[in-house]
């Protein structure tokens, strides 16, 4: 087969990796993920733009020990968002100082793993907030915090993603917020360094994060008028990529900076401070950054031409959970005529199962090799053994160079932790 109908992926032949490692397969490129953070780090550097920026990877976007050592190596933080995911950054090698606790629903036990860790937390409630104080009391520390404020903005997005919505359930209602500083300031124990929101994901129209903006810098006057000083303000994460290449243009960081940083600048002009910004992307860095890679099992024609794919839901929900969008290419028939109208389908035992419908592409045959693009974000990280799959593998593309990041499971992983009690045997 001629190569030049190959897809290539981070300077490697796409057919050969699915030969080499089988499929499904996950495959990361390390260039595009430096690039993509650096992108960040330049665009949101001192030197550019006299705030002094640091970018907290979101874990929960890829929490693949290889990606985020990669990450620690270009200086990045982290958002975590459970004691897993603060193991996993530890692991990592990420500075603790560059890392922020969140969740609405700690248990008492993650609390204190992020004292102990003397991670800073994002506290979610004013019940929250007492618990902590009582933890770090007990424990003879100090916990550092921000708060997590629900600005009650819209940012636009597929609702299960719009997080920063008055109806949510994330954070503490805007109006309550600086009473809520106020009582943190008189517990024990506690230190207050910042100030914290995310109000969505995939954002594609940033004028959203500049209303953020605006009502976060507000807080922050308010807070300085009684007397509490900060270090931090958290805008969260939630740039959007883009996924459907021809009808989306992808904001950038750049677009993103323009967007906020002048409001953010002339408030700390005007209160005479320089606070920290913290941004807490996982999509925009790590989304572009993959593909799914799978073979095709059967193909179709019934009510529609199905391409029935070794992929379902359980490796990539994203398509079923959102009715998200994504690319897919024919990894072995690159520049063929898309001729046929296909509807590419997993092999999960639910109509759902649809990873992408009504799409142009070649014609397609058992073995043929289907790339699904931009499974980077919420790809794995997202994944389960639904219908006794175990998961697949992972593999690190540099430059022509394959590393394996992530064994597959085996059937053993499906049965690890299962007990047969005594008696039902
Ligand atoms: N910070 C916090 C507190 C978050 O909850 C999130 C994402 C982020 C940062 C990162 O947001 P990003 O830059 O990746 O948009 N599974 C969904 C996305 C859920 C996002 C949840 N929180 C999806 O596949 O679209």
């Amino acid at each position: 087969m001629a190569k030049e109908n190959h897809l290539f992926f981070g300077g490697v032949d796409v057919v050969e990796l699915a030969e080499r490692y089988g499929t499904p397969l996950y495959v990361t490129d390390e260039n595009k993920l430096r690039v993509n953070i650096r992108n960040y780090k330049r665009t949101f550097g001192k030197p550019n733009t006299g705030i002094d920026t640091d970018i907290y990877f979101a874990v929960k976007a890829n929490g693949n020990l290889a990606i985020l050592r990669i990450l620690a190596s270009e200086g990045a933080g982290a958002d975590v968002f459970s004691g897993g995911e603060l193991q996993l950054v530890k692991l990592a090698g990420i500075p603790l100082d560059k890392v922020l606790f969140n969740g609405n629903s700690k248990s008492e036990e993650e609390l204190r793993a992020a004292v102990e860790s003397q991670v800073k937390v994002s506290v979610d409630s004013r019940e929250e907030l007492q618990t902590l104080s009582t933890i770090a009391v007990e424990m003879d520390e100090e916990a550092e915090i921000a708060m997590r404020v629900n600005p009650d903005v819209s940012p636009k997005v597929n609702p299960k993603i719009a997080t920063g919505l008055r109806t949510s359930q994330f954070g503490i209602p805007y109006e309550e917020i600086l009473q809520t500083y106020e009582e943190a300031a008189r517990l024990p124990n506690i230190v207050i360094k910042g100030i914290h929101c995310h109000i969505g994901s995939q954002i594609l129209e940033l004028s959203v994060f500049k209303e953020a903006t605006e009502k976060m810098v507000q807080l922050v006057e308010g807070l300085y008028e009684r007397g509490i000083e900060l270090e931090f303000v958290d805008l969260g994460g939630g740039l959007g990529i883009s996924y459907q290449k021809e009808q989306e243009i992808a904001p950038t960081p750049k677009d993103l900076a323009e967007m906020i940083l002048p409001t953010f600048e002339a408030k700390m002009k005007s209160l005479g401070i320089n606070l920290k910004l913290v941004l807490e992307p996982g999509r925009s860095i790590v989304g572009p950054a993959a593909i799914l890679v799978s073979k095709v099992n059967t193909v179709k024609q019934a009510y529609k031409n199905f391409v029935a794919i070794d992929a379902g839901f359980n490796l990539f929900l994203r398509p079923v959970m959102y009715d998200a969008y994504h690319e897919v290419v024919v990894a072995n028939k690159l520049n063929r005529e898309a001729s046929v109208l296909s509807t590419v389908v997993g092999q999960v035992c639910e109509s759902g199962d649809i990873i992408a419908k009504d799409r142009m592409l070649p014609e397609v045959k058992r073995g043929d090799l289907v790339a699904i693009l931009d499974t980077g974000a919420y790809g794995f990280a997202m994944s389960s053994q639904y219908n006794g799959r175990p998961r697949c593998a992972e593999v690190l593309v540099c430059d022509g160079a394959v590393d394996v990041i992530r064994t597959k499971e085996s059937v053993e992983d499906l049965i690890r932790n299962q007990v047969i009690p005594e008696r039902l045997r």
